[in-house]
């Protein structure tokens, strides 16, 4: 078979082999504490998994319109006024499978041979290779630990050329759980004015994920940008549904067509229980998300108190999502080297930080979306390894 030579471009998410991998180890019978994947430890909430039931005996069993059903669209334009006090036309809504469909369409949307889009790293592995799959160049944003990994706008506008389609930005942050200061993202909204032929991918899809009584700052929040910003958000996180696969993005009027003609190729639409599922979680009690948090909340306390104790380890203070993202450099291993000692020698899963881009050499990756208990037994395992 002559496979097509694009496919050596397509890069991975590290954190679905480290899965797989500490799966196998446990299989073995090894106590393996998975601190590597992205996913809230939390079921579903009951309401909205009813939902999805109700809509299945209701004879929700077809094809919807390709970015989703009405009825599903105008909720996100609601929940998109509730929380970030902006007005959206339902019509700018495309619905899609998860966070990922909407990154991997605004590549293909804008980038080929010779063109540039702009993306953080560390960050969100997908966004690099779906960039370099496009054909485009990717260009790193470097994020800067001293910064609590966020950017300079000065930066990133002195990166800008005439090949740049397109920047992405995500804030909360995977994998630092860094949040963008206002006044950085008003300095790079404002140099932007010199590009109006540039386009920005905003994944805000940790949005509702912010501490410390901080308000997520939404590039919605510039209008100035509105004809040329891409908003991703998504169910995964927020209300735990990873398995469902439910997404969106709100797009400018002109791309509009062009993404839903995407969906169409890709994968016709998503399967229409689950976007009766949004609607619950979006119209229901939010109850369950504000405990969630609070959980998190204590848990980011506890694995930062316990990554700062350990030997070789420093850990800045996350200010979203559910990662932390500390410094391994007194530990004298590399990010790959010691995420494969701690997990062949303690189960204790955790991801290098290069799996998120070469600036994330000298760190590693915690997910705490996992129990208090679990979390002191893996850091209990990591310092001993470390302290000997
Ligand atoms: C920053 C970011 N964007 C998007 C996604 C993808 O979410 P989904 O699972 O809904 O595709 C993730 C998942 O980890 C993420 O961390």
């Amino acid at each position: 078979m002559k496979i097509a030579n694009r496919m050596n471009m397509l890069g991975t998410e590290t954190a679905f082999e480290v899965l797989a991998r500490a799966n196998q180890l446990a299989a073995e019978g090894r106590s393996v504490i998975n601190l590597g994947i992205g996913q809230p430890d939390f079921a579903t909430p009951e309401h909205i998994v009813e939902a999805a039931v109700k809509a299945l005996k209701d004879g929700h069993h077809g094809y919807t319109p390709a970015n989703g059903i009405p009825e599903l669209r105008e909720a996100v334009a609601e929940d998109i006024q509730v929380y970030r006090g902006v007005s959206v036309n339902p019509d700018n809504i495309v619905i899609v499978p998860g966070g990922k469909p909407t990154m991997f369409f605004a590549c293909l949307l804008f980038g080929e041979a010779g063109a540039e889009i702009m993306y953080p790293d560390p960050g969100f592995p997908i966004y690099e290779s779906a960039i370099r799959f496009s054909g485009a160049t990717p260009v790193p944003i470097d994020l800067h630990e001293k910064n609590g990994f966020s950017f300079s706008a000065e930066e990133v506008l002195a990166k800008i050329s005439d090949k740049t389609r397109l920047i992405i930005l995500n804030s909360p942050a995977n994998p630092t759980g860094g949040i963008i200061q206002k006044d950085e993202i008003d300095k790079l909204v404002a140099g932007l004015a010199d590009h109006p032929e540039v386009a920005i991918m905003s994944d805000e899809i940790y949005s509702r994920m912010v501490y410390d009584n901080q308000p997520h700052v939404s590039l919605f929040g510039y209008e100035e940008i509105r004809d040329r910003l891409i908003v991703l958000d998504g169910w995964s996180k927020t209300y735990a549904m990873t398995g469902w696969r439910l997404g969106y993005a709100v797009w400018p009027e002109a791309l509009v067509e062009h993404v839903t003609r995407l969906c169409v190729n890709d994968h016709s639409c998503v399967n229409a229980p689950t976007q009766w599922a949004g609607i619950a979680a979006l119209k229901g009690p939010q109850d369950m998300v504000d405990e969630m948090m609070r959980a998190f909340d204590e848990r980011r306390e506890i694995i930062l108190r316990e990554l700062n104790d350990i030997p070789g380890f420093s850990c800045v203070r996350p200010g979203g999502a559910f990662y932390a993202f500390p410094n391994i450099t007194g530990t004298r291993h590399s990010a790959q080297a010691l995420q494969e000692k701690i997990l062949s020698e303690t189960g204790v899963a955790a991801i290098a930080g290069t799996s998120f881009g070469a600036n994330g050499e000298g760190y590693l990756r915690f997910s705490y979306a996992n129990s208090v208990d679990n979390i002191l037994e893996a850091m209990s395992r990591v310092r001993n390894l470390l302290s000997n």
